[in-house]
């Protein structure tokens, strides 16, 4: 059992929401949800200490990046440590909501993936609705939000995608529902899967950045 996550749940047990980290078997079922085979942006809400951003980051290629959104200091600080040097990653010690303003002032356009382990069932609704927004949006036409959670509630919330599938994963402790919500694909045609180089100019290293 990882003592730092632990700990990390006594101090906040709403917004740790677990005591353990995803399973090694959790962490690569979710990750075969993605296409690593082009240059990703990703952005990851609540890593915790990093599980499924170290494999996202094993399986990425050296142009992609992904942007940690982690609430919690000691988890953001661990992070920080732990990505020192690869400059694809961006640790972001800030709530989830922060991501369009993060990707604004990095000159990124869009996300191709947005994963979340953050608690989003003890959101408040309000909260709930205006985080799904800036999800989808955020998303590029044909990107997909990737939940893995306890409960399967948020599909009832998550109406402004156009497509939601849902798995039960039992290789965890809780078991877990991974869900993939997809972003519809352009109206010309065009979804993500198109190759077309993402505006990335201006990307900075952040990794002592803080919006929190
Ligand atoms: C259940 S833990 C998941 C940790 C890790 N992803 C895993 O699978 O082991 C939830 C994490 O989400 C973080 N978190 C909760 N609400 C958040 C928010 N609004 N924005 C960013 N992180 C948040 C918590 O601090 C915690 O690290």
């Amino acid at each position: 059992m990882s003592v730092l996550f632990f700990k990390r749940f006594l101090q906040r047990p709403f917004q740790i929401a677990s005591i353990i980290p995803s399973s090694k078997a959790l962490v690569e079922r979710v990750a075969s949800k993605m296409d690593f085979s082009q240059p990703r942006v990703i952005a990851e809400y609540g890593p915790g200490e990093g599980v499924h951003s170290r494999e996202i980051a094993r399986r990425m290629s050296p142009d992609s990046h992904l942007l940690l959104f982690e609430l919690d200091a000691a988890f953001s600080r661990a992070l920080e440590r732990q990505f020192a040097g690869d400059a694809r990653m961006h640790v972001i010690h800030g709530d989830a909501a922060s991501l369009p303003y993060e990707l604004k002032r990095r000159g990124i356009a869009c996300c191709d993936y947005i994963l979340s382990g953050i608690p989003f069932s003890i959101l408040k609704i309000d909260k709930k609705r205006a985080l799904l927004r800036k999800t989808h949006d955020a998303l590029a036409p044909g990107g997909s939000f990737i939940i893995y959670q306890v409960t399967n509630e948020l599909k009832q919330h998550a109406t402004l995608f156009e497509h939601a599938e849902s798995e039960y994963f039992l290789q965890n402790i809780p078991p877990m529902f991974i869900t993939v919500f997809q972003r519809a694909p352009s109206l010309h045609g065009r979804g993500r899967r198109a190759a077309q180089p993402r505006k990335v100019s201006g990307l900075v290293r952040v990794g002592a950045d803080r919006s929190a």
